[in-house]
């Protein structure tokens, strides 16, 4: 077997059933789960209707890089969404069509990261795990970059030394951030391609949040839009990941995109060839439908809001919640450790939080993760304020 295999960590899922296996929840209560960032939202009526008429090419492979339709969709709303200069976007040459970003994250420093020169992958932590599971196997070695509120949840780039950037091959951002919703401001982006030019490092920035956001006057910038601000209209080293999955609550239709740098699209549109995971035709075509309705995406971020405005109201202040920029996590700091409050709430309440230690690593400067949890604000309306009501009566039981 790969030897690599055994320094992967095991999922934050698979840690959560474990601990939940140890307890009883009271059955008097109905079951709440706010572990888990699966979009619950139904699926778009419009874009289930063209999957089933656009079965006509099962008996045919989709291509790797996809149709050209759907590249020239996504090059479309790419240019809108983000601003960017005309014609700066080619369907041809910077656009790879994905079976959900999750795969792609994980190919992608499968592809870019050069073992024989060694080094870092930096990532943000908490994180998404996927990042540093595609580091440890291809190679590399993970390095935290740790997100605490005293730094509005986000990473302190300033803080990393010169050598370390040195030793930088690939940085993966999620912005907005999983689980703390913060957003990378433009500046900042620049200032992160001005050192990855420097350094020569590649940027894969995950943006698979950024259509569910706070303030609709204020959609979160996108590492493309500040390329091209700062004048890279080339997008060089630079690399986004888009997905439907939560912009419209199609988690099952596992579509995304990839676009950016031409050379490292061709590069990884090679490996992809022999990687083996085009997205089915039927699929490409539904996703088209998604991508050029604005509509819904709207309305999604408009149900959202509604929770965000319910739950605040309930959950007491000294969880030091305020409304995150983006995304659908809370990201409260717990009374007690994060782990104790999961396993508590659970057994009295009967509600499900994913403990903040389980997305996170230990560093010099301390675990961000520790005595946080993450609250999926992904339930209807009604079974958020009933969660948000249960975790306000286990905190009251604490003192
Ligand atoms: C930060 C982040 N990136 C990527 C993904 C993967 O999404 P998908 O594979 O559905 O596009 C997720 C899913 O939860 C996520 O939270």
């Amino acid at each position: 077997m790969n030897s690599e295999l055994e320094k992967l960590h095991p999922y934050p899922f698979e840690r959560l059933l474990a601990l939940k296996d140890s307890v009883e929840a009271p059955a008097a209560l109905s079951p709440i789960a706010l572990s888990i960032g699966e979009p619950k939202h139904p699926a778009p009526a419009f874009v289930a209707q063209r999957l089933s008429e656009s079965l006509d090419g099962l008996s045919r492979y989709p291509f790797t890089r996809g149709e050209q339709a759907l590249r020239e969709t996504i090059v479309d709303w790419l240019g809108q969404r983000f601003k960017l200069p005309a014609n700066s976007l080619d369907a041809q040459r910077h656009i790879l069509p994905v079976s959900g970003t999750r795969e792609a994250l994980f190919a992608f420093a499968q592809a870019t990261f050069d073992r024989a020169r060694g080094g870092y992958v930096l990532m943000p932590n908490p994180f998404y795990q996927i990042y540093e599971g595609a580091a440890l196997l291809a190679g590399a070695e993970p390095y935290y970059l740790n997100t605490p509120a005293s730094h509005g949840y986000l990473p302190d780039f300033d803080a990393v030394s010169e050598q370390t950037w040195a030793r930088c091959q690939l940085l993966y951002l999620c912005s907005p951030g999983n689980p703390t919703g913060a957003v990378i401001d433009s500046a900042r982006l620049q200032q992160l391609i001005a050192l990855a030019e420097k350094h020569n490092f590649i940027i894969a920035s995950d943006e698979c949040y950024s259509e569910i956001y706070a303030d609709e006057s204020m959609p979160p910038v996108g590492l493309l839009q500040a390329a091209a601000q700062a004048g890279y209209d080339d997008y060089r080293r630079c690399v986004v990941f888009h997905s439907l999955s939560k912009r419209s609550n199609l988690p099952g239709l596992r579509s995304g995109f990839v676009a950016g740098d031409e050379k490292i699209i061709a590069d990884f549109l090679k490996y992809r060839t022999y990687h083996g995971c085009a997205m089915p035709h039927h699929h490409q075509s539904a996703s088209i439908a998604a991508w050029q309705d604005e509509a819904h995406v709207e309305h999604n971020r408009h149900l959202y809001r509604a929770k965000f405005d319910a739950v605040l109201a309930i959950l007491p202040a000294e969880l030091g919640l305020t409304r995150p920029a983006a995304g659908f996590y809370l990201w409260p700091q717990t009374p007690i450790n994060d782990v104790e409050f999961t396993r508590g709430l659970y057994a009295q309440q009967n509600v499900t939080v994913l403990p903040g230690s389980f997305l996170s690593r230990p560093t010099r400067d301390g675990d961000p993760g520790e005595n946080r949890v993450r609250l999926a604000l992904v339930a209807e309306l009604e079974e958020c304020i009933s969660a948000a009501k249960r975790i306000r009566s286990f905190i009251e039981s604490l003192s």
